[in-house]
């Protein structure tokens, strides 16, 4: 089976056609840089142009950055507040004229990654996080995946843990990988603690990098990185987009 898989982010919307069976992607990514301030009809033109890019005629699915309830969105942390309540299925169907399925980011990125990535065969408990512009999880058990919103849990003052510890926050405060690599160790260790993972996945950009902070984490579980690095979205929202029921 083949489906266009879409995962858009706070700096860029990322396209290709995927072999949803190994989650190969079967073109090079189109990649369209937006800003995190485009209103919703305009980041369906987008999508649409990402569509035609590639002449697709068959099923769409698409990673947001946010909760989704079966195709709608919910939140909108780090893109514009009006995706609040937006049908996805809706408005990115009117601008492909395919039919779409939604899913969060880093469900898909757990979707790719336990099917045929880091966590393949894998039936133990999973936690899988995404660092990026936020911090994306998912919870993965017995081949099932269920999109969680830890990057939110309220950390030092109440903020969302996502503002101390994403990748992006490491980047804007010029934070040394020790140091960014001891908050992930405060923020895992509480995530370990109320969700008791047997394996633990990082995917992300970043976790190309991973030598440069795996060792400061020191997990209980077993900690790998994701084995689609940032592709993972794309492959995994194109699994989705064959697999939602
Ligand atoms: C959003 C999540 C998303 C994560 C990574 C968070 O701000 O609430 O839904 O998975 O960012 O993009």
């Amino acid at each position: 089976m083949k489906a266009l898989g879409i995962d858009i982010g706070g700096s860029a919307i990322k396209g290709a056609p995927v072999d949803t069976t190994t989650g190969n992607l079967l073109a090079e990514r189109h990649r369209i840089e937006v800003d995190k301030d485009m209103p919703p009809v305009v980041m369906a033109r987008v999508i649409g142009q990402i569509a035609q890019h590639f002449k697709w005629r068959g099923p769409i699915g698409i990673g947001f950055p946010g909760a989704i309830e079966g195709t709608t969105i919910r939140t909108s942390a780090n893109l514009h507040p009006k995706f609040v309540d937006c049908d996805g299925a809706k408005l990115f169907g009117r601008a492909t004229g395919c039919r779409v399925a939604m899913i969060n980011d880093a469900a898909a990125a757990g979707v790719a990654e336990m099917h045929c990535g880091a966590g393949r065969g894998f039936m133990g408990k999973t936690l899988l996080l995404t660092l990026g512009t936020g911090v994306g999880t998912c919870l993965a058990y017995q081949g099932v995946v269920v999109p969680l919103e830890m990057g939110h849990l309220p950390w030092r003052g109440g903020k969302s843990a996502e503002k101390f510890v994403a990748a992006s926050v490491r980047e804007k405060k010029d934070l040394s990988w020790h140091e960014w690599g001891g908050r992930l160790r405060d923020y895992i260790g509480v995530m370990e603690n109320l969700l008791w993972p047997e394996l633990i996945i990082i995917g992300g950009g970043v976790s190309a990098k991973h030598d440069k902070f795996f060792k400061y984490i020191k997990p209980r579980a077993r900690l790998k990185p994701a084995e689609f690095l940032n592709q993972a979205g794309i492959a995994g929202a194109a699994m989705w987009a064959v697999e939602a029921k």
